[in-house]
């Protein structure tokens, strides 16, 4: 199957498909001047960007909703087109809050449904199964799951939705490679996020590496195919059918994270790549380190 910028979603193990590449839109609120988020989401529209990664406690929702809705009154794409994927943050779990949460949601975008919904922990499943049959929700996938928690939710009985993506940081320091393949093996797709290596915001994000867009042999590789340091790590995913969501509000690298399905890396080259693997997460969670079900003390 070739990936092209008209046509680059890949199934799904429940019968719907996903693009390969979605905008990411988190940003840090106190730095991110009001309508910037907007303005992102629709330019990466025209671009040809149909994916978006967004989430209720991003705050800027509405911001997408809006994007997106002026898009499709504007007749550059239908409703079906957009990919969109929320997220039910930790606080929600307990099952009679998902509902109201998700519908939350989509109030705030203004849509009557979302297009993947993704949690981080197993208790909520079955009330998110109810949205789902409801049709607030086309598919189901999960976040920052670690081999353990995902096989507790393959192994709960009465289980009616498999997870069909599983969200977590993947990018050549950080190749995610036994977990790809366990997913693999269960038909779900690995959704990376921060496939660029981050914004390096120290707050929140592990700095003692250098920046993944300096490394010498991406900007090599980069060269060679006059590309960026930054499309080459994502054409590193998306060429290991990893869908990537790097996060830009810059008209200019909108675009550049786009332009990745005009060339491709030769199988040497992808495995110099996943060589550059240091298995050190940037987004560690420390804060949650405590937490019972925190994910990643595991190995993967
Ligand atoms: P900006 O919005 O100014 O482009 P995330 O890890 O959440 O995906 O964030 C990616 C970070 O990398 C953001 O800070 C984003 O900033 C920056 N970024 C996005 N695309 C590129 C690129 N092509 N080259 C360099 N930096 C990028």
């Amino acid at each position: 199957m070739d990936l092209t910028a008209a046509n680059h979603r890949i199934p799904l193990s429940d019968g719907n498909s996903i693009p390969i590449i979605g905008l990411g839109t988190y940003s840090e609120p106190k730095l991110t001047s009001k309508g910037s988020c907007k303005t992102s989401v629709k330019m990466a529209i025209d671009v040809g960007y149909r994916h978006i990664d967004g989430a209720y406690i991003y705050r800027n929702e509405d911001e997408v909703g809006e994007a997106i809705r002026e898009k499709i009154a504007e007749g550059r794409v239908k409703r079906e087109d957009i990919f969109y994927c929320g997220k039910l943050w930790a606080t929600h779990f307990e099952p009679e809050r998902v509902r109201p949460y998700l519908e939350k949601t989509l109030k705030t975008l203004q849509l009557d449904y979302v297009d993947l919904y993704i949690i981080e922990m197993p208790m909520a499943l079955k009330a998110l199964e109810a949205c789902k049959d409801a049709g607030l929700v086309k598919s189901l996938g999960v976040s920052n799951f670690n081999r353990r928690q995902l096989e507790l939710i393959l192994n709960k009985p009465g289980l009616k939705y498999k997870p069909v993506s599983n969200q977590v940081e993947c990018h050549p320091y950080f190749t995610q490679r036994k977990l790809l393949e366990f997913c693999q093996q269960h038909d779900i797709v690995i959704v990376a996020y921060s496939p660029l290596g981050t914004s390096r915001n120290p707050l929140w994000v592990n700095v003692s590496f250098p920046p993944l867009l300096k490394d010498e042999l991406l900007n090599s590789l980069g060269e060679k195919y006059n590309k960026t340091a930054a499309q080459v790590a994502l054409r590193f995913n998306i060429q290991r059918r990893i869908v990537v969501i790097p996060k830009s509000f810059n008209p200019k690298r909108i675009k550049e994270n786009f332009q990745i399905f005009d060339f491709s890396l030769t199988e040497e080259e992808m495995k110099s790549i996943e060589a550059l693997n240091k298995n050190v997460r940037l987004v560690d969670l420390l804060l949650w380190s405590d937490h019972p079900e925190y994910p990643f003390h595991d190995e993967y």
